[in-house]
């Protein structure tokens, strides 16, 4: 079994990415939703959720972590992961090569404010393809409309638009927070059309999915199991609002940081 972690719903996007690119192994989707948006909170508050929620999740008996917060990632980039008896999927590393395989000569990181104070996307790209032009824009307001299940409202198009009137000339967006992609009918209709829109979701999923195949985790039965420390019904709601499934059923755990 797998666990996917993110602050909230933006794992979604990876966890669509996984399955469409054939990952059949069971998946715990974990939320910690009693914190979110991560993205405004100090490196010591991010690393010490970090440290508690994989202390959670070495008791779920899981084979690996999927990264689906850009921001913890981050965090470790810098600080370092904590220890884990489990593989670690980083979200970053792996967005990173796909950016540097896609051979844009400029991009735009759209992330949220920790991720961008960070600097890791643009060190891991630059790291990767030393001549791709890396501008990181934080897009706080992003979060807490998709938390609120807003997207395709006016507010969630006019944020958008907000943050893509910021933007330089670019070749790509890559989108360094995986809430963004819930909004991608925004940014479409706000971006021209010349403009990629880079999920690394895809590239997440890829590296998973290497793993099955190389038999690094065990194929499973395309369980997918949902864990929220938040509101279970908001959760439940927006989860069928964001994937379209109305069977989705999910767990309240009791999951909270002693450190944050
Ligand atoms: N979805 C997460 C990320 O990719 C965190 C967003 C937040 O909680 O601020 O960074």
């Amino acid at each position: 079994m797998l666990a996917l972690y993110d602050s909230g719903l933006g794992g979604l996007t990876v966890l669509a990415a996984l399955r469409a690119a054939g990952v059949g192994a069971d998946i715990l989707y974990f939320a910690d939703q009693a914190h979110v948006p991560y993205g405004d909170r100090s490196d010591a508050d991010l690393a010490a959720l970090l440290a508690d929620n994989f202390a959670f999740l070495a008791g779920q008996r899981i084979e690996g972590v999927v990264m689906a917060c850009n921001t913890s990632c981050a965090v470790a980039a810098r600080h370092g992961w904590p220890e884990a008896p489990f593989a670690i999927f980083d979200l970053i590393e792996n967005a990173a090569s796909g950016v540097a395989a896609a051979g844009y000569a400029r991009v735009a990181v759209i992330a949220t404010a920790a991720t961008v104070r960070s600097g890791a996307y643009a060190a891991a790209i630059r790291a990767r393809a030393p001549e791709t032009d890396v501008i990181e824009i934080a897009a706080p307001a992003l979060v807490p409309l998709v938390e609120h299940g807003d997207s395709g409202s006016l507010e969630a198009e006019n944020a958008v638009r907000a943050v893509v009137d910021t933007l330089p000339p670019v070749d790509a967006i890559v989108y360094g927070c995986t809430h963004y992609p819930l909004l991608d009918r925004e940014f479409a209709a706000a971006l021209p059309h010349r403009i990629d829109r880079f999920d690394p979701a895809v590239a997440q999923a890829a590296a998973v999915r290497a793993a099955l195949v190389a038999g690094d985790l065990s194929p499973g039965s395309g369980k997918t199991r949902y864990l929220t420390n938040g509101d279970l019904a908001v959760f439940e709601r927006n989860v069928r609002h964001f994937t379209g499934d109305h069977s989705v059923t999910a767990t309240h755990a009791a999951v909270l940081s002693a450190n944050a």
